[in-house]
This record gives structure tokens, C-alpha cells and sequence, in this order.
């Protein structure tokens, strides 16, 4: 069976930049916090990796709950997000860190941070691995980011090509036949946006 690794064109970030990375991040967490109870919210499935190892860099008490989301895109539209988990009774009254593998047009963060507020959270901060504020569509912008990329289709350390890569320890960039006619551009997120799969 042939390895992943093998459809990696070139790293971006490796293992060690990234951890260095979470460990600034973490460190901004605790202070903004301030010593007040706080619930991480990883959404499913691309950021559970990085909120494990976000979260074992953060000691102080918190709690962690799952919220699973996916958005339906085409090129035209903005399409819709349909949240097939969420964790009610986990959220009222809580500070609220929501937690995400990367922001490319905003809009799950933006939907979810709006709908979390809507369900009773009494505040929510928003955290990700990856930015790539190229892409933005909606006004949105982290409170907290540990890497930033270019318009490029990523891989690795959660985020996925067609189901695909999460398992990668570091952030790289595919080969690009592997996309099909395209290339490396962002194209192949819309596509898996169009997939059931919660992203
Ligand atoms: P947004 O709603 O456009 O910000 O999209 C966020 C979601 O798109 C992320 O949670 C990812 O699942 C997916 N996504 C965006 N860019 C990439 C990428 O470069 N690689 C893998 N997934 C991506
Ligand atoms: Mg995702």
C-alpha cells in the first residue's frame, strides 16, 4: 500500500513549527480568559487534531463539547450550514472558545459563532489553526490564529482532500494531478463542500 506522504508535493508547516505555534496560542487563551471557566468548542471533523493538541496546552479548567457542521457550496452561492450535531445543555451561560482547522471565506465561524450567541453562550471567541484571509467573504476575523497561508488548497493535521490527509502530522500542499484538471488552487474545497461529509 503506497504512503501518503507520497502525495505530498512540498511541507508548509511542520510538525515542530506548528506545536511551537499552538504553544503561543495556548499562551493567549489563558490570558484572555483570565481565570474564568470557558468551554472549547471543537467543530467536527476538521479541527479535532489541532484542538487536542490546543487543549492539552491550556491549563486551566475548561470544559469540551463537539459541534458538527457542514456547508453546501457552489461557486454562485453561499449556500447553506446544516449543523447535524450540537451540543445542547453544554453551551447556555458559557464563555465559549470555538474552535476551527482553518478560515477560508469565514462563513461556518461567522453562521456558528451567530448561532451559538442565538442558543445562549453569553460570550464566544473564535480560534483556528490556519488562516487564509485571502478567501474571506464575510467580515471575520479570529481572535486567535497560529498560521497563516496563501490561496492554496491544504492538507494535513485535520484538514482533508475528499475525506482524505486528516491523519498527516504537518500541513502540505498535494501533488497537483491529484486534484484533477484544476490544479492547486482552492477549487478542491468547493468540490468537497458539495459532499455530505461534515467538514
Ligand atoms: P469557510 O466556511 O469557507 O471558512 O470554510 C471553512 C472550511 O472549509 C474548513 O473548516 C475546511 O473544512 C474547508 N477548507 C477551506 N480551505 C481548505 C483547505 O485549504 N484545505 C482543506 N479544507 C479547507
Ligand atoms: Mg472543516
Amino acid at each position: 500500500m503506497s504512503s501518503l506522504h507520497a502525495d505530498i508535493e512540498r511541507v508548509l508547516f511542520s510538525e515542530d513549527v506548528i506545536l511551537a505555534g499552538i504553544d503561543q496560542v495556548a499562551r493567549a487563551i489563558v490570558e484572555r480568559f483570565d481565570g474564568r471557566d470557558f468551554t472549547v468548542v471543537s467543530i467536527l471533523k476538521g479541527s479535532c487534531i489541532f484542538s487536542a493538541d490546543l487543549i492539552r496546552r491550556i491549563p486551566v479548567p475548561l470544559e469540551l463539547a463537539f459541534v458538527s457542521a457542514s456547508s453546501y457550496r457552489d461557486k454562485t452561492t453561499s449556500g447553506e450550514l446544516e449543523i447535524s450535531f450540537f451540543p445542547t445543555g453544554e453551551i447556555e451561560g458559557r464563555s465559549l472558545l470555538l474552535v476551527d482547522d482553518i478560515l477560508d471565506t469565514g462563513q461556518t465561524m461567522s453562521r456558528l459563532k451567530a448561532e451559538f450567541l442565538a442558543r445562549g453562550a453569553s460570550e464566544v471567541a473564535t480560534c483556528v489553526f490556519l488562516d487564509k484571509p485571502s478567501r474571506r467573504a464575510v467580515e471575520l476575523d479570529a481572535d486567535f490564529k497560529v498560521l497563516e497561508v496563501d490561496d492554496l488548497f491544504v492538507v494535513g493535521y485535520g484538514l482533508d482532500f475528499n475525506g482524505r490527509y486528516r491523519n498527516l502530522p504537518y500541513v502540505g500542499v498535494l501533488r497537483p494531478e491529484l486534484y484533477g484538471a484544476a490544479g492547486g488552487e482552492t477549487d478542491p474545497g468547493a468540490d468537497e463542500a458539495r459532499s455530505s461529509e461534515a467538514r
